[in-house]
């Protein structure tokens, strides 16, 4: 009988793992023994992680892959990735080779600028509000003096507030909008900090201050990153072929929503993994890059490409709010060693980085969808899983991937060539 629980999270780890097993399945020894062969042997790096979120009973590994020869604006980089899908390191790692002989990626920070929002009530007369605000701008500014300090230092801090009127989406509604520049750190909690004590200072009878928050959507905390070459550079058997069909692939994407999504997952899967590696936040990174995705109204590719005078070029521009300082960065051993790996980037560089990691994951999958097709070189790198799935040792191991060396890998053949084998 399952059951309901208060006060668990007072209850120490080894309590609410039998109180898991006790109440949740049957196999209550083996329960505990899968949850607690994951704990560190390093008590205080099992601490650590324990204390990063409530109600920690053990740990998930995903693997921590490397994916090396990325020349980003002439510059060589080791890509440290965080991700459990079979193919996407060893994509990253195969484009980056590719594009290291052809001049590499070139990147661009096109702007830093984070926004946040005070989202209030008010159903009095525009014009006083107007006053108000005008009147108590510097106040506004001035409530969150302690907070800025030490970012002002730093050269960032608060860059302007606007008194917004939404009444013709919402009757009543209106915002201040708040825009920051955050530096090295990625300024969530600076930026939600500094807006609710502007709140607390806007506040008054007539101002129902409805919620103080950070946007996920940054438009203007952008990074471009590109590559290009001559057609004819692109190699295999017919570069201007394949140019073209690329190029009709990333137009579908533009396009057409349904494969837009897939297309830009596929960016994704070099973004988050980075994103990951270095203990950003991927969900406020998905979110905005797919809400910048949607910016026209209709949701399209993040990507692009243009063949011009005989040059291919593929280019990539995304939001991304990322930090190097801050939050898990230095917290993480894990997060600081990607970013010892990455030469401690500056913030802005980790965007440049990062965007080069979604681009190149981009090109892979389109080179593979418009060639081969995606499945020969994923199945490939999937032979590994469907073959622990079945826990075969070492021998049948070496034998079935030598069988399927230059054969077409799915599931149901490699099952038949495992029974074969065992019988
Ligand atoms: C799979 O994780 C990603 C792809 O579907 C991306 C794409 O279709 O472009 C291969």
């Amino acid at each position: 009988m399952r059951k309901i629980i208060s006060g668990f999270s007072k209850l120490s780890k080894n309590e609410k793992i039998n109180w898991l097993a006790e109440n949740y399945f049957q196999n209550q020894s083996e329960t505990v023994k899968i949850i607690t062969q994951y704990w560190n042997t390093d008590a205080a790096l099992q601490q650590l992680h324990d204390d990063f979120i409530e109600n920690t009973i053990s740990n998930f590994y995903i693997p921590y892959g490397i994916a090396p020869n990325f020349i980003i604006n002439g510059e060589p980089y080791v890509i440290p990735m965080v991700v459990e899908e079979s193919s996407v390191v060893a994509a990253a790692s195969l484009v980056a080779k590719f594009w290291s002989t052809r001049d590499g990626f070139k990147t661009k920070v096109i702007g830093t600028t984070k926004i946040g929002h005070v989202h209030f009530m008010y159903a009095n007369d525009v014009t006083e509000l107007e006053d108000y605000f005008i009147k108590n701008k510097a106040e506004l500014l001035q409530s969150t003096a302690s907070i800025t300090k030490n970012m002002e230092k730093r050269g960032g801090g608060i860059l302007d507030i606007q008194l917004v009127d939404k009444t013709d989406t919402l009757p009543n509604y209106f915002q201040l909008e708040v825009t920051f520049e955050t530096k090295d750190s990625m300024g969530a909690n600076f930026i939600n900090s500094c807006l609710e004590a502007i709140a607390k200072r806007f506040e008054k009878e007539d101002i129902e201050i409805v919620m103080s928050i950070l946007s996920n959507y940054v438009p203007e905390c952008l990074v471009s990153a590109e590559v290009s070459c001559k057609i004819e550079e692109l190699g295999g058997e017919d570069p201007h072929k394949f140019a073209e069909k690329f190029y009709q692939a990333v137009k579908i994407a533009e396009i057409e929503p349904y494969r837009a999504v897939t297309h830009n997952k596929g960016i994704m899967n070099g973004i988050d993994a980075v994103v990951l590696a270095t203990g950003n936040d991927f969900r406020a990174v998905e979110a905005g890059a797919h809400a910048y995705a949607s910016r026209s109204g209709q949701y399209r590719s993040l990507s692009h490409c243009e063949i011009n005078d005989g040059i291919f070029r593929f280019l990539i521009e995304i939001p991304l709010a990322l930090g190097t300082v801050g939050g898990l960065t230095a917290l993480h051993p894990m997060a600081k060693l990607s970013l010892e790996i990455l030469q401690k980037p500056s913030a802005k560089t980790l965007m440049q980085i990062t965007a080069a990691a979604g681009l190149a994951q981009n090109f892979a999958a389109l080179r593979a969808l418009t060639t081969k097709g995606i499945q020969h070189g994923h199945m490939k790198m999937h032979l590994q899983n469907i073959l622990n799935q079945f826990e075969v040792n070492d021998e049948e191991k070496q034998f079935i991937s030598a069988y399927f060396e230059k054969r077409t890998v799915s599931h149901a053949a490699v099952v038949e060539k495992i029974n074969a084998l065992r019988k």
